[in-house]
Protein backbone atom coordinates (compact mmCIF):
# COMPACT_ATOMS: atom_id res chain seq x y z
CA UNK A 1 0.00 0.00 0.00
CA UNK A 2 1.29 3.73 -0.74
CA UNK A 3 0.94 6.01 1.68
CA UNK A 4 3.90 8.70 0.79
CA UNK A 5 4.68 9.67 -2.36
CA UNK A 6 7.56 12.35 -2.73
CA UNK A 7 8.23 13.81 -5.85
CA UNK A 8 11.38 15.27 -6.86
CA UNK A 9 11.45 18.94 -8.82
CA UNK A 10 8.25 21.50 -8.42
CA UNK A 11 7.85 22.77 -11.89
CA UNK A 12 5.20 23.21 -14.25
CA UNK A 13 4.50 19.26 -14.28
CA UNK A 14 5.33 18.46 -10.24
CA UNK A 15 3.54 21.23 -9.13
CA UNK A 16 0.35 20.92 -10.39
CA UNK A 17 0.61 16.98 -10.88
CA UNK A 18 0.80 16.22 -7.27
CA UNK A 19 -1.47 18.78 -6.35
CA UNK A 20 -4.11 16.72 -8.95
CA UNK A 21 -3.08 13.57 -7.57
CA UNK A 22 -3.04 15.08 -3.33
CA UNK A 23 -7.13 16.44 -4.36
CA UNK A 24 -8.22 12.69 -5.85
CA UNK A 25 -5.97 10.67 -3.18
CA UNK A 26 -6.47 12.10 0.18
CA UNK A 27 -5.41 9.28 2.08
CA UNK A 28 -1.81 9.58 0.81
CA UNK A 29 0.51 12.47 1.62
CA UNK A 30 2.06 13.73 -1.14
CA UNK A 31 5.32 16.18 -0.98
CA UNK A 32 6.82 17.97 -3.95
CA UNK A 33 10.58 18.89 -3.53
CA UNK A 34 12.83 21.15 -5.10
CA UNK A 35 16.58 22.32 -4.66
CA UNK A 36 15.49 25.99 -5.51
CA UNK A 37 14.14 27.62 -2.57
CA UNK A 38 12.31 30.35 -4.46
CA UNK A 39 10.46 28.11 -6.33
CA UNK A 40 9.54 26.61 -2.96
CA UNK A 41 8.54 29.58 -0.86
CA UNK A 42 6.13 30.77 -4.20
CA UNK A 43 4.67 27.00 -3.64
CA UNK A 44 3.91 28.00 0.02
CA UNK A 45 2.99 31.68 -0.47
CA UNK A 46 -0.21 33.03 1.37
CA UNK A 47 -1.04 34.83 -1.34
CA UNK A 48 -2.30 32.21 -4.19
CA UNK A 49 -1.68 34.50 -6.83
CA UNK A 50 1.65 34.28 -6.12
CA UNK A 51 2.15 30.66 -6.75
CA UNK A 52 5.17 30.42 -9.22
CA UNK A 53 2.71 28.76 -11.88
CA UNK A 54 -0.30 30.23 -13.24
CA UNK A 55 -2.75 27.77 -14.64
CA UNK A 56 -6.50 28.21 -14.43
CA UNK A 57 -8.02 26.44 -11.25
CA UNK A 58 -4.22 25.15 -9.66
CA UNK A 59 -5.06 28.04 -6.88
CA UNK A 60 -8.47 26.26 -5.33
CA UNK A 61 -6.51 23.18 -5.52
CA UNK A 62 -3.46 23.78 -3.66
CA UNK A 63 -5.75 25.85 -1.11
CA UNK A 64 -7.87 22.70 -0.44
CA UNK A 65 -5.39 20.28 -0.22
CA UNK A 66 -1.89 22.33 1.21
CA UNK A 67 -0.65 21.46 4.57
CA UNK A 68 -3.00 18.24 4.61
CA UNK A 69 -1.50 16.18 2.53
CA UNK A 70 -0.15 18.04 0.39
CA UNK A 71 3.37 20.02 0.83
CA UNK A 72 6.58 21.86 -0.71
CA UNK A 73 9.68 21.60 0.77
CA UNK A 74 13.27 21.82 0.34
CA UNK A 75 13.63 18.74 2.41
CA UNK A 76 14.80 16.30 -0.35
CA UNK A 77 16.87 13.73 1.73
CA UNK A 78 14.19 13.53 4.42
CA UNK A 79 11.21 12.94 1.97
CA UNK A 80 13.12 10.79 -0.23
CA UNK A 81 13.80 8.68 2.60
CA UNK A 82 10.02 8.56 3.85
CA UNK A 83 8.76 7.75 0.39
CA UNK A 84 7.14 4.28 -0.69
CA UNK A 85 6.86 6.08 -4.32
CA UNK A 86 9.38 8.97 -5.81
CA UNK A 87 8.48 10.49 -9.19
CA UNK A 88 11.51 12.18 -10.81
CA UNK A 89 10.20 15.42 -11.89
CA UNK A 90 13.13 17.16 -12.51
CA UNK A 91 13.86 19.07 -16.24
CA UNK A 92 15.52 17.31 -18.87
CA UNK A 93 16.41 20.42 -21.86
CA UNK A 94 18.84 19.64 -24.56
CA UNK A 95 22.36 19.47 -24.22
CA UNK A 96 24.41 22.43 -24.85
CA UNK A 97 27.67 21.35 -24.68
CA UNK A 98 29.70 18.04 -25.67
CA UNK A 99 28.41 14.51 -27.55
CA UNK A 100 25.11 14.96 -28.10
CA UNK A 101 25.25 19.04 -27.55
CA UNK A 102 21.83 20.79 -29.56
CA UNK A 103 19.86 17.14 -29.65
CA UNK A 104 20.35 14.99 -26.95
CA UNK A 105 18.56 15.06 -23.82
CA UNK A 106 20.87 16.31 -20.80
CA UNK A 107 19.94 14.22 -17.98
CA UNK A 108 22.34 15.44 -15.20
CA UNK A 109 19.10 16.29 -13.12
CA UNK A 110 18.17 12.97 -13.67
CA UNK A 111 20.93 11.28 -13.04
CA UNK A 112 21.58 13.51 -9.85
CA UNK A 113 17.98 12.30 -8.77
CA UNK A 114 18.97 8.70 -9.05
CA UNK A 115 22.03 9.06 -7.30
CA UNK A 116 19.98 10.76 -4.12
CA UNK A 117 17.52 8.19 -4.34
CA UNK A 118 20.19 5.41 -3.60
CA UNK A 119 21.99 7.49 -0.94
CA UNK A 120 18.87 8.05 1.44
CA UNK A 121 15.91 5.47 0.08
CA UNK A 122 14.66 3.22 2.75
CA UNK A 123 13.29 -0.55 2.07
CA UNK A 124 11.44 -0.86 -1.07
CA UNK A 125 10.83 2.12 -3.50
CA UNK A 126 8.81 2.78 -6.44
CA UNK A 127 10.91 5.15 -8.46
CA UNK A 128 8.34 6.54 -11.09
CA UNK A 129 9.93 8.37 -14.37
CA UNK A 130 7.82 11.50 -15.17
CA UNK A 131 10.12 13.50 -16.44
CA UNK A 132 10.67 13.06 -20.68
CA UNK A 133 13.24 10.83 -21.19
CA UNK A 134 14.90 9.34 -24.00
CA UNK A 135 14.43 5.73 -24.17
CA UNK A 136 16.22 3.05 -22.39
CA UNK A 137 16.77 6.08 -19.33
CA UNK A 138 15.24 3.37 -17.00
CA UNK A 139 18.48 1.24 -17.35
CA UNK A 140 20.63 4.43 -16.33
CA UNK A 141 18.22 4.99 -13.46
CA UNK A 142 18.21 1.09 -12.46
CA UNK A 143 22.20 1.11 -12.84
CA UNK A 144 22.59 3.50 -10.63
CA UNK A 145 20.56 2.52 -7.87
CA UNK A 146 21.19 -1.12 -7.93
CA UNK A 147 25.05 -0.66 -7.80
CA UNK A 148 24.47 1.58 -4.34
CA UNK A 149 23.62 -1.51 -2.93
CA UNK A 150 26.18 -4.05 -4.41
CA UNK A 151 28.35 -3.14 -1.43
CA UNK A 152 25.87 -4.11 1.36
CA UNK A 153 24.90 -7.18 2.92
CA UNK A 154 21.48 -8.47 2.64
CA UNK A 155 20.27 -7.50 5.07
CA UNK A 156 20.78 -3.76 4.79
CA UNK A 157 19.84 -3.51 0.98
CA UNK A 158 17.43 -1.87 -0.49
CA UNK A 159 15.70 -2.82 -3.04
CA UNK A 160 13.68 -1.09 -6.26
CA UNK A 161 10.76 -0.78 -9.22
CA UNK A 162 11.87 1.48 -11.59
CA UNK A 163 8.09 2.34 -13.88
CA UNK A 164 8.05 5.13 -16.47
CA UNK A 165 4.61 7.05 -16.17
CA UNK A 166 5.06 9.84 -18.63
CA UNK A 167 3.25 13.19 -18.39
CA UNK A 168 0.77 14.35 -21.19
CA UNK A 169 -0.70 17.67 -19.87
CA UNK A 170 -0.76 20.99 -21.95
CA UNK A 171 0.23 23.89 -20.04
CA UNK A 172 -2.64 26.02 -19.80
CA UNK A 173 -5.35 23.30 -19.32
CA UNK A 174 -3.59 21.26 -17.10
CA UNK A 175 -4.97 20.97 -14.28
CA UNK A 176 -7.89 19.86 -17.02
CA UNK A 177 -5.90 17.42 -18.71
CA UNK A 178 -4.67 15.87 -15.05
CA UNK A 179 -8.30 15.59 -14.04
CA UNK A 180 -9.61 14.36 -17.28
CA UNK A 181 -6.66 12.37 -18.94
CA UNK A 182 -7.07 11.34 -22.70
CA UNK A 183 -5.07 8.16 -21.16
CA UNK A 184 -2.53 7.46 -18.37
CA UNK A 185 0.25 5.39 -19.89
CA UNK A 186 2.23 3.12 -16.91
CA UNK A 187 5.93 1.37 -18.51
CA UNK A 188 7.47 -1.02 -16.85
CA UNK A 189 7.86 -5.09 -15.92
CA UNK A 190 7.21 -5.62 -12.54
CA UNK A 191 3.45 -6.54 -12.09
CA UNK A 192 3.09 -5.20 -8.30
CA UNK A 193 4.82 -1.73 -8.67
CA UNK A 194 2.45 -0.74 -11.95
CA UNK A 195 -0.71 -2.38 -10.05
CA UNK A 196 0.32 -0.10 -6.70
CA UNK A 197 0.68 3.33 -9.24
CA UNK A 198 -2.75 1.72 -11.30
CA UNK A 199 -4.73 1.76 -7.99
CA UNK A 200 -3.53 5.65 -7.36
CA UNK A 201 -4.80 6.94 -11.15
CA UNK A 202 -8.05 4.05 -10.77
CA UNK A 203 -9.25 6.65 -7.89
CA UNK A 204 -10.40 9.09 -10.88
CA UNK A 205 -9.54 7.89 -14.13
CA UNK A 206 -11.53 5.27 -16.07
CA UNK A 207 -9.59 2.03 -15.76
CA UNK A 208 -9.98 1.28 -19.82
CA UNK A 209 -8.17 4.69 -19.88
CA UNK A 210 -4.93 2.81 -17.96
CA UNK A 211 -2.66 1.30 -20.39
CA UNK A 212 0.20 -0.57 -19.23
CA UNK A 213 3.50 -1.20 -21.95
CA UNK A 214 6.72 -2.21 -21.29
CA UNK A 215 9.54 0.52 -19.92
CA UNK A 216 10.54 1.02 -23.16
CA UNK A 217 7.50 1.68 -25.48
CA UNK A 218 6.02 4.02 -22.78
CA UNK A 219 9.38 6.53 -23.12
CA UNK A 220 9.30 6.11 -26.64
CA UNK A 221 5.49 7.17 -26.84
CA UNK A 222 5.98 10.02 -24.92
CA UNK A 223 8.25 11.45 -27.17
CA UNK A 224 6.50 10.66 -30.40
CA UNK A 225 3.28 12.13 -28.82
CA UNK A 226 5.10 15.39 -28.78
CA UNK A 227 6.78 14.97 -32.00
CA UNK A 228 3.29 14.07 -33.89
CA UNK A 229 1.44 17.00 -32.51
CA UNK A 230 4.22 19.19 -33.18
CA UNK A 231 4.63 17.60 -37.20
CA UNK A 232 0.52 18.85 -37.31
CA UNK A 233 1.92 22.50 -36.02
CA UNK A 234 4.29 22.69 -38.69
CA UNK A 235 2.14 21.28 -41.36
CA UNK A 236 -0.52 23.45 -41.32
CA UNK A 237 2.16 26.60 -40.63
CA UNK A 238 3.11 25.18 -44.16
CA UNK A 239 -0.16 25.09 -45.54
CA UNK A 240 -1.10 28.60 -44.39
CA UNK A 241 1.60 30.00 -46.48
CA UNK A 242 0.72 28.35 -49.48
CA UNK A 243 -2.91 29.89 -48.89
CA UNK A 244 -1.40 33.45 -48.64
CA UNK A 245 -0.10 33.08 -52.07
CA UNK A 246 -2.84 31.28 -53.45
CA UNK A 247 -5.72 33.28 -51.98
CA UNK A 248 -7.16 30.23 -49.69
CA UNK A 249 -7.83 30.75 -46.54
CA UNK A 250 -6.61 27.94 -44.20
CA UNK A 251 -9.35 28.12 -41.38
CA UNK A 252 -11.60 26.75 -44.35
CA UNK A 253 -8.64 24.27 -45.06
CA UNK A 254 -8.52 22.94 -41.55
CA UNK A 255 -12.42 22.28 -41.01
CA UNK A 256 -12.86 20.61 -44.45
CA UNK A 257 -9.58 18.50 -43.89
CA UNK A 258 -10.69 18.27 -40.01
CA UNK A 259 -14.24 16.56 -41.03
CA UNK A 260 -11.63 13.60 -41.88
CA UNK A 261 -11.97 11.04 -38.83
CA UNK A 262 -9.06 9.94 -40.05
CA UNK A 263 -7.41 13.31 -40.14
CA UNK A 264 -9.36 15.05 -36.65
CA UNK A 265 -9.74 18.52 -36.44
CA UNK A 266 -7.61 19.27 -33.24
CA UNK A 267 -4.16 20.66 -33.31
CA UNK A 268 -4.70 22.49 -36.79
CA UNK A 269 -4.47 26.09 -35.71
CA UNK A 270 -2.01 28.53 -37.75
CA UNK A 271 0.51 30.59 -35.64
CA UNK A 272 3.61 31.83 -35.29
CA UNK A 273 5.32 28.41 -35.02
CA UNK A 274 4.99 26.21 -31.84
CA UNK A 275 6.71 27.41 -28.57
CA UNK A 276 7.27 25.68 -25.34
CA UNK A 277 9.75 23.76 -23.80
CA UNK A 278 9.26 20.64 -24.80
CA UNK A 279 8.23 20.58 -28.43
CA UNK A 280 11.92 21.26 -29.38
CA UNK A 281 13.49 19.78 -27.03
CA UNK A 282 11.68 16.52 -27.79
CA UNK A 283 11.86 16.09 -31.30
CA UNK A 284 15.79 16.73 -31.70
CA UNK A 285 15.93 13.85 -29.33
CA UNK A 286 14.17 11.74 -30.93
CA UNK A 287 16.36 13.08 -33.81
CA UNK A 288 19.49 12.16 -32.00
CA UNK A 289 17.87 8.95 -31.40
CA UNK A 290 17.71 8.13 -34.61
CA UNK A 291 20.64 8.65 -35.57
CA UNK A 292 22.71 7.15 -32.89
CA UNK A 293 20.41 3.97 -33.88
CA UNK A 294 21.59 3.88 -37.47
CA UNK A 295 18.79 5.67 -38.68
CA UNK A 296 19.17 9.24 -40.56
CA UNK A 297 16.81 8.70 -42.77
CA UNK A 298 14.19 9.08 -39.77
CA UNK A 299 16.36 11.61 -37.97
CA UNK A 300 15.55 13.96 -41.23
CA UNK A 301 12.29 13.16 -41.32
CA UNK A 302 11.82 14.83 -37.98
CA UNK A 303 14.15 17.50 -37.66
CA UNK A 304 12.21 19.09 -40.85
CA UNK A 305 9.21 19.91 -38.56
CA UNK A 306 11.47 21.98 -36.19
CA UNK A 307 13.45 23.77 -39.43
CA UNK A 308 10.18 24.32 -41.14
CA UNK A 309 8.85 26.10 -37.33
CA UNK A 310 12.40 28.12 -37.11
CA UNK A 311 10.91 29.24 -40.71
CA UNK A 312 7.76 30.48 -39.95
CA UNK A 313 8.75 32.25 -37.29
CA UNK A 314 11.51 34.09 -38.90
CA UNK A 315 8.98 34.06 -42.06
CA UNK A 316 6.79 36.79 -40.04
CA UNK A 317 9.46 38.99 -39.26
CA UNK A 318 10.02 39.32 -43.05
CA UNK A 319 6.32 40.20 -43.79
CA UNK A 320 6.18 42.65 -41.14
CA UNK A 321 9.53 44.37 -42.65
CA UNK A 322 8.13 44.19 -46.03
CA UNK A 323 5.03 45.81 -45.27
CA UNK A 324 6.21 48.38 -43.42
CA UNK A 325 8.24 49.88 -46.69
CA UNK A 326 11.64 47.58 -46.27
CA UNK A 327 12.26 49.32 -42.69
CA UNK A 328 11.72 49.29 -39.26
CA UNK A 329 14.34 51.83 -37.78
CA UNK A 330 12.83 53.50 -34.77
CA UNK A 331 9.44 52.23 -35.61
CA UNK A 332 7.13 51.51 -32.52
CA UNK A 333 5.97 48.22 -32.56
CA UNK A 334 3.33 47.10 -29.89
CA UNK A 335 3.80 43.32 -29.09
CA UNK A 336 -0.06 41.82 -28.11
CA UNK A 337 1.18 38.46 -26.24
CA UNK A 338 4.61 37.55 -24.64
CA UNK A 339 3.95 33.49 -23.37
CA UNK A 340 4.46 30.47 -25.79
CA UNK A 341 0.53 30.02 -25.66
CA UNK A 342 -2.50 31.55 -24.26
CA UNK A 343 -3.29 31.13 -20.44
CA UNK A 344 -0.18 30.89 -19.65
CA UNK A 345 2.94 32.76 -18.10
CA UNK A 346 5.38 30.72 -19.52
CA UNK A 347 8.01 31.81 -22.15
CA UNK A 348 10.09 28.68 -22.77
CA UNK A 349 10.85 28.58 -26.67
CA UNK A 350 7.98 31.38 -27.41
CA UNK A 351 8.25 32.26 -30.67
CA UNK A 352 7.49 35.79 -29.17
CA UNK A 353 11.38 35.27 -28.04
CA UNK A 354 12.65 35.03 -31.46
CA UNK A 355 10.45 37.36 -33.78
CA UNK A 356 10.74 40.34 -30.68
CA UNK A 357 14.63 39.81 -31.24
CA UNK A 358 14.31 40.22 -34.49
CA UNK A 359 12.69 42.80 -34.44
CA UNK A 360 14.79 44.84 -32.32
CA UNK A 361 17.55 43.84 -34.77
CA UNK A 362 15.56 45.55 -37.65
CA UNK A 363 15.89 48.59 -35.01
CA UNK A 364 12.65 49.03 -33.89
CA UNK A 365 11.09 49.77 -30.53
CA UNK A 366 8.66 47.93 -29.50
CA UNK A 367 6.08 48.20 -26.37
CA UNK A 368 5.38 44.68 -25.09
CA UNK A 369 2.09 43.55 -23.21
CA UNK A 370 1.15 40.25 -21.83
CA UNK A 371 -1.86 39.37 -18.87
CA UNK A 372 0.59 37.32 -16.65
CA UNK A 373 4.17 37.01 -17.95
CA UNK A 374 6.47 39.33 -15.95
CA UNK A 375 8.80 42.31 -16.96
CA UNK A 376 11.65 40.60 -15.08
CA UNK A 377 10.84 37.33 -17.44
CA UNK A 378 11.08 39.33 -20.42
CA UNK A 379 14.24 41.15 -19.59
CA UNK A 380 15.66 37.57 -18.96
CA UNK A 381 14.14 36.72 -22.32
CA UNK A 382 15.30 39.29 -24.54
CA UNK A 383 18.70 40.65 -22.96
CA UNK A 384 19.18 44.07 -22.81
CA UNK A 385 17.01 45.87 -19.75
CA UNK A 386 14.67 48.87 -20.94
CA UNK A 387 15.32 52.63 -19.72
CA UNK A 388 13.07 52.84 -17.27
CA UNK A 389 11.86 56.30 -15.78
CA UNK A 390 10.31 57.94 -18.86
CA UNK A 391 6.71 59.30 -18.38
CA UNK A 392 5.82 61.06 -21.81
CA UNK A 393 5.53 58.74 -24.53
CA UNK A 394 7.73 60.62 -27.35
CA UNK A 395 10.76 60.95 -24.93
CA UNK A 396 10.36 57.37 -23.92
CA UNK A 397 10.34 55.65 -27.44
CA UNK A 398 13.84 57.65 -28.34
CA UNK A 399 14.95 56.32 -25.12
CA UNK A 400 13.87 52.08 -24.93
CA UNK A 401 14.39 49.38 -27.04
CA UNK A 402 11.47 47.74 -25.41
CA UNK A 403 9.01 48.11 -22.29
CA UNK A 404 7.04 45.55 -21.19
CA UNK A 405 3.60 47.70 -20.05
CA UNK A 406 2.92 47.00 -16.95
CA UNK A 407 -0.67 46.55 -16.73
CA UNK A 408 -2.46 43.43 -16.71
CA UNK A 409 -5.52 44.83 -18.69
CA UNK A 410 -4.99 46.10 -22.40
CA UNK A 411 -5.49 49.98 -22.13
CA UNK A 412 -5.76 52.23 -25.09
CA UNK A 413 -3.05 53.98 -24.01
CA UNK A 414 -1.16 51.27 -25.12
CA UNK A 415 -1.60 51.69 -28.93
CA UNK A 416 -0.16 55.45 -28.49
CA UNK A 417 1.85 56.37 -32.07
CA UNK A 418 2.69 52.77 -32.64
CA UNK A 419 2.88 52.28 -36.33
CA UNK A 420 1.93 48.31 -35.80
CA UNK A 421 0.59 46.04 -33.87
CA UNK A 422 1.83 42.14 -34.19
CA UNK A 423 -1.06 39.58 -32.19
CA UNK A 424 1.62 36.97 -31.05
CA UNK A 425 -0.30 34.96 -28.20
CA UNK A 426 -3.82 34.22 -28.53
CA UNK A 427 -5.30 35.76 -25.74
CA UNK A 428 -8.81 36.30 -25.54
CA UNK A 429 -9.13 40.00 -24.51
CA UNK A 430 -6.83 40.40 -28.09
CA UNK A 431 -10.03 39.49 -29.67
CA UNK A 432 -12.21 42.34 -28.28
CA UNK A 433 -10.01 44.86 -28.92
CA UNK A 434 -12.13 48.09 -29.95
CA UNK A 435 -10.07 48.87 -33.14
CA UNK A 436 -12.04 51.61 -34.35
CA UNK A 437 -10.90 53.91 -31.27
CA UNK A 438 -7.40 52.89 -31.08
CA UNK A 439 -6.71 53.10 -34.59
CA UNK A 440 -6.94 56.73 -33.69
CA UNK A 441 -3.96 56.66 -31.13
CA UNK A 442 -1.90 55.26 -33.72
CA UNK A 443 0.38 56.45 -36.31
CA UNK A 444 -0.99 56.48 -39.90
CA UNK A 445 -0.81 54.28 -42.05
CA UNK A 446 -0.95 51.79 -39.27
CA UNK A 447 -0.83 48.28 -39.14
CA UNK A 448 -2.64 45.02 -37.97
CA UNK A 449 -1.04 41.81 -38.25
CA UNK A 450 -2.61 38.36 -36.66
CA UNK A 451 -0.65 35.78 -36.59
CA UNK A 452 -3.48 33.72 -34.39
CA UNK A 453 -6.30 34.54 -36.33
CA UNK A 454 -8.07 35.71 -33.59
CA UNK A 455 -8.30 39.55 -34.07
CA UNK A 456 -11.94 40.88 -35.38
CA UNK A 457 -11.52 41.49 -38.62
CA UNK A 458 -14.34 43.47 -39.68
CA UNK A 459 -13.56 46.28 -36.64
CA UNK A 460 -10.02 46.70 -38.25
CA UNK A 461 -11.15 47.31 -41.51
CA UNK A 462 -13.76 49.42 -40.31
CA UNK A 463 -11.05 51.23 -38.62
CA UNK A 464 -9.44 51.87 -41.81
CA UNK A 465 -6.10 50.14 -40.58
CA UNK A 466 -4.21 47.79 -42.85
CA UNK A 467 -4.53 44.53 -41.76
CA UNK A 468 -2.50 41.17 -42.59
CA UNK A 469 -3.84 37.77 -41.44
CA UNK A 470 -2.12 34.58 -41.27
CA UNK A 471 -2.71 32.37 -44.10
CA UNK A 472 -5.14 34.18 -45.30
CA UNK A 473 -5.10 34.78 -49.07
CA UNK A 474 -5.34 38.38 -50.85
CA UNK A 475 -5.78 36.81 -54.09
CA UNK A 476 -9.62 37.22 -55.38
CA UNK A 477 -11.58 33.81 -55.32
CA UNK A 478 -14.07 33.92 -58.53
P1 LIG B 1 10.70 22.77 -14.66
O1 LIG B 1 12.03 23.29 -15.07
O2 LIG B 1 9.53 23.70 -14.56
O3 LIG B 1 10.83 22.09 -13.21
C1 LIG B 1 11.85 21.20 -12.86
C2 LIG B 1 12.23 21.45 -11.40
O4 LIG B 1 13.12 20.42 -10.98
C3 LIG B 1 12.95 22.77 -11.16
O5 LIG B 1 12.23 23.56 -10.24
C4 LIG B 1 14.33 22.34 -10.60
O6 LIG B 1 14.83 23.21 -9.60
C5 LIG B 1 14.02 20.99 -10.02
N1 LIG B 1 15.18 20.11 -9.87
C6 LIG B 1 16.12 19.80 -10.80
N2 LIG B 1 17.01 18.91 -10.28
C7 LIG B 1 16.61 18.65 -9.01
C8 LIG B 1 17.12 17.81 -7.98
N3 LIG B 1 18.18 17.02 -8.18
N4 LIG B 1 16.49 17.80 -6.79
C9 LIG B 1 15.39 18.56 -6.58
N5 LIG B 1 14.86 19.38 -7.52
C10 LIG B 1 15.46 19.41 -8.73
O7 LIG B 1 10.36 21.58 -15.62
P2 LIG B 1 8.91 21.04 -16.07
O8 LIG B 1 8.34 21.91 -17.13
O9 LIG B 1 8.12 20.73 -14.87
O10 LIG B 1 9.32 19.70 -16.80
C11 LIG B 1 9.77 18.57 -16.07
C12 LIG B 1 9.79 17.37 -17.00
O11 LIG B 1 8.45 17.08 -17.43
C13 LIG B 1 10.61 17.56 -18.27
O12 LIG B 1 11.21 16.33 -18.59
C14 LIG B 1 9.56 17.89 -19.32
O13 LIG B 1 9.97 17.49 -20.60
C15 LIG B 1 8.39 17.06 -18.86
N6 LIG B 1 7.07 17.59 -19.25
C16 LIG B 1 6.80 18.92 -19.17
C17 LIG B 1 5.54 19.40 -19.49
C18 LIG B 1 5.20 20.86 -19.41
O14 LIG B 1 4.10 21.23 -19.79
N7 LIG B 1 6.08 21.73 -18.92
C19 LIG B 1 4.53 18.50 -19.86
C20 LIG B 1 4.83 17.13 -19.90
C21 LIG B 1 6.11 16.69 -19.59
C1 LIG C 1 2.48 19.94 -25.27
C2 LIG C 1 1.55 18.75 -25.47
O1 LIG C 1 0.29 19.21 -25.99
C3 LIG C 1 1.33 18.00 -24.17
O2 LIG C 1 0.54 16.83 -24.41
C4 LIG C 1 2.67 17.60 -23.58
O3 LIG C 1 2.50 16.96 -22.33
C5 LIG C 1 3.53 18.83 -23.40
O4 LIG C 1 3.69 19.50 -24.68
C6 LIG C 1 4.93 18.53 -22.94
O5 LIG C 1 5.40 17.41 -23.04
O6 LIG C 1 5.53 19.50 -22.48
P1 LIG C 1 2.21 22.43 -24.37
O7 LIG C 1 3.56 22.61 -24.96
O8 LIG C 1 1.96 22.86 -22.99
O9 LIG C 1 1.82 20.86 -24.41
O10 LIG C 1 1.12 23.15 -25.26
P2 LIG C 1 0.37 22.83 -26.65
O11 LIG C 1 -1.04 23.18 -26.49
O12 LIG C 1 0.68 21.49 -27.14
O13 LIG C 1 1.01 23.92 -27.61
C7 LIG C 1 2.37 23.85 -28.00
C8 LIG C 1 2.65 24.94 -29.02
O14 LIG C 1 2.00 24.66 -30.26
C9 LIG C 1 2.16 26.33 -28.60
O15 LIG C 1 3.11 27.29 -28.97
C10 LIG C 1 0.86 26.51 -29.37
O16 LIG C 1 0.53 27.85 -29.60
C11 LIG C 1 1.20 25.77 -30.66
N1 LIG C 1 -0.02 25.27 -31.33
C12 LIG C 1 -0.77 24.28 -30.78
C13 LIG C 1 -0.38 25.81 -32.55
O17 LIG C 1 0.30 26.72 -33.08
N2 LIG C 1 -1.49 25.32 -33.17
C14 LIG C 1 -2.26 24.34 -32.64
O18 LIG C 1 -3.27 23.96 -33.29
C15 LIG C 1 -1.89 23.81 -31.41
Amino acid sequence: MIKKVCCIGAGYVGGPTMSVFADKCKDISFNVVDVNPDRIAAWNSKDLSKLPIFEPGLDEIVKRRRGKNLTFSTEVHKCISEADMIFISVNTPTKTSGIGAGQASDLKWVESCARQISEYAKGHTIVVEKSTLPVRTGEVIKAILESSQSSLNSKNKNTFDILSNPEFLAEGTAINDLENPDRVLIGGSNENAINALHDLYKKWVNEDKIIHTNLWSSELAKLTANAFLAQRVSSINSISALCEVTGADVREVSRAIGKDSRIGSKFLNVGPGFGGSCFKKDILNLVYLANHFGLPQVADFWESVVHLNSWNQNRLTNIILEKLFGTLTEKKIGILGFSFKANTNDTRESPAVQICKNLLNEGAYLKIHDPKVSKEQIDLDLGTPPIEDLKKNEVLVKKYKYKKWENSLLENDFFENLDAVIVLTEWEIYSKIEWEKVSKKMRSPGWVFDSRLIVDEERVKSSGLSFWRVGVGTVRRN
